[in-house]
């Protein structure tokens, strides 16, 4: 798939089939999203992949929001020690950058995915590190529910083009 056709036709994809999201795909992703840019480059994340039922529900359970039946979740989190010392808002734009890298990514191997919101909410972030062990310095940014959509999926792509919204210089 050409990138910009990727980019244009992502949409959010919330209903999944009953299908194992396969390692070598997993892997892929991972690479997507640790090719992001980041601030000095700082790379300052690390990925947590729910596989498991057990872990998949773990994280279910205290996601309002976000209670689809992917295949995997995965949980871009904020590595504290590497972020920029006086700059440390700037993880979040490198986090951001990650995640949609995967969500394209998920989008040009075949599969769905929908960005469910952790960050800025302080609360949740720190219920879903307990919920995936991950040491304190490990934060959760976002939980990305990754597999194949459904056949029966309705979603459409919206069209948000709106040149009323570009001003050129
Ligand atoms: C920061 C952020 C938080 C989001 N949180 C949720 C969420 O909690 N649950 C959900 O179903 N979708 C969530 N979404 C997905 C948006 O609803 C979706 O991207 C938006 O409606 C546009 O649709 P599209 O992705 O199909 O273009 C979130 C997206 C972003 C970028």
């Amino acid at each position: 798939m050409e990138t910009i056709d990727a980019i244009l036709s992502r949409k959010s994809i919330r209903a999944f089939e009953e299908k194992e999201v396969e390692d070598e795909k997993i892997e892929i992703l991972m690479k997507a999203g640790m090719a992001a840019p980041s601030a000095m480059n700082t790379q300052p994340w690390e990925f947590y992949v729910c596989k498991s039922e057990e872990s998949k529900k773990a994280i279910k359970d205290v996601m309002a929001f976000g209670k689809y039946n992917a295949g995997i979740i995965i949980v871009p989190c904020v590595r504290e020690m590497a972020t920029i010392p006086l700059r440390h808002d700037l993880c979040y734009c490198d986090l951001g950058a990650a995640s949609e890298n995967i969500l394209l990514a998920a989008h040009d191997l075949g599969l769905g995915a929908v960005w469910c919101a952790v960050y800025p909410d302080k609360n949740k972030m720190k219920t879903i590190r307990k919920v995936l062990e991950a040491p304190i310095g490990v934060t959760p940014y976002c939980c990305l529910y990754v597999g194949y959509p459904a056949k029966d999926d309705k979603s459409k792509v919206k069209e948000k083009y709106d040149e009323k919204r570009v001003k050129i210089l």
